[in-house]
Order: structure tokens, then sequence, then C-alpha cells
């Protein structure tokens, strides 16, 4: 009697894996993927900005290709440039990627991948601006008012050279240039590729010449996560090694 239970019970085991294994409903037999966290600033373009309620651009794309040779699921948040380090720091956000520079005071308080891409500091005018040169901006008596982005390099930069008194902080590029086109600020320093497509985006505008300051753009994720940055680590480098990165970054930047 002992036996034939013990058979029944087998056959029994037997039929279910056999059924469990044959049905083939992939939703159900796939495990959902761990999430993978981006904090961004989504008015960015060409690195991050919304097509339609889509966020697209350089950083979204690679962020993907990343997220799957992780393994994972990416989801973006997009929220002020200025809130994003601090984001990371509490954990909120698995990671920051925004054409954010690597720079020492930021590497206190985050961790940087390695370098994907490279990006400059600029400085918009309007077409006819008496200011021809970016040097312009630190003569003596200069009183030249710049718009930027709050938080961002170029604040740094403008606020450092010519005061706070000189300088506007708005919540995004586009704010600004929306002050320079009003004449509220004489110029806008800002990154180079969200420059150019500013400038095309708004008549009667162009870029100085001279760079500002040359800058190279990371990921950050919270300071000692080795783990989750030695991953993020080795997915860039494969990502760089076949060429994807480079064909990310030519697709939108011509
Ligand atoms: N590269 C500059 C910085 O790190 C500006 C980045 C702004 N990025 C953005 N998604 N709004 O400060």
């Amino acid at each position: 009697m002992k036996k034939l239970l013990a058979f029944v019970l087998c056959l029994a085991m037997v039929f279910s894996f056999a059924a469990c294994g044959g049905e083939k409903d992939p939703a159900a037999s796939e495990a959902p993927k761990a999430v993978l966290k981006m904090a961004t600033n989504a008015y960015f373009q060409p690195y991050e900005y919304y097509e339609g309620d889509k966020i697209i651009g350089i950083d979204a794309e690679i962020a993907a290709a990343i997220a799957d040779k992780l393994g994972m699921e990416l989801k973006i948040e997009d929220m002020e440039f200025d809130s994003i380090i601090t984001a990371v720091q509490e954990g909120s956000v698995d990671f920051g990627m925004a054409g954010m520079t690597v720079r020492e005071d930021r590497l206190e308080k985050v961790d940087f991948t390695t370098s994907y891409a490279n990006g400059k500091q600029v400085v918009i005018v309007k077409e006819n601006s008496a200011i021809t040169d970016v040097e312009d901006l630190f003569a003596d008596g200069a009183t030249w008012k710049a718009g930027v982005q709050l938080g961002t390099t170029g604040d740094i930069y403008a606020t450092g050279d010519l005061g706070e008194d000189r300088v506007t902080q708005y919540n995004n590029a586009n704010n600004a240039v929306l002050a320079l086109i009003a004449g509220d600020v004489d110029c806008v320093v800002i990154d180079n590729e969200p420059a150019k497509a500013l400038v095309n985006a708004n008549e009667g505008l162009k870029i100085l010449e001279a760079t500002y300051a040359d800058e190279d753009y990371a990921i950050c994720v919270k300071k000692g996560n080795t783990d989750l940055l030695n991953k993020i680590n080795a997915a860039i480098d494969a990502l760089v090694e076949d060429g994807t990165i480079d064909t990310i970054i030519a697709k939108y930047i011509k």
C-alpha cells in the first residue's frame, strides 16, 4: 500500500514537472527583472529629453544598454538637476546620469564611473551681441550678466568668475535661453551640445567660438556602492569595445 502511494506520488510529481516545463506562458515563466533606477534632468537635448512622454537621448540609450547588460529593467526618473546627487546619496535611485561632469567636489558626495563622453562649456549670446569672445565676460569693469542652469558646472564657473550678482540661476537651460531672448541676461553658459540644440530651436542666437571649459561626463552612484560601480564600469567597457556607445552618440550628434 505504501509503495503504491509512493508510486502515485512520484507519478504526480513527474506529471506536474512535465506540465510546468511544457507550458508555454512566457509572462509566467520569465522572472520579473530587477529595476535599475536612474535619475536625470530631461531638458538637456541630445543627452536626455522628451519625445512625447518618453525620455530619449544619448544618456537614456546608453543607460538602457547598461541595464540590459546587467539583466535589469531601466526606470528613468526626471527631476531637477540640482536634486540628482542628493537622490543618489539617499538611495531613492541607483544612479544619476545627466551629462554630468566629473568634479572633485562632487566626488566627495558620490562615486563616478569611467567617463563615457566629453563635454565642454560654451557661451550662447544673441546674434548681434556686443560680447564677441568669452574673454569679454571677464574684462575689467565688465557688467555682462549670465544665465545658467542651477547647480551645473556652467553655474559654478560663471558664479566663480563673474560673481553671484552677475549670474542668474534657472531651473533648466530652456528657461535660461528664454531669459536671454527676453534680455534679462546677456549670455547663457551651458554645455556645447545642448547649446547647439537650443540655438537651432530659437532664432537670433549663436554660440561663441571659444570654449569656456572642457569636461568629462560620467555616471554617479552612491558613495561606496562598489558593486554597482564595478558592474556599470564593466558594462561601459564592453559597450565602448563593441562600438555601441559610439553608435549611440553618432545617432544624436551629427
Ligand atoms: N555638465 C553640466 C554639469 O555636470 C551640466 C549637466 C546638466 N544636465 C542636465 N541633464 N540638465 O553640471
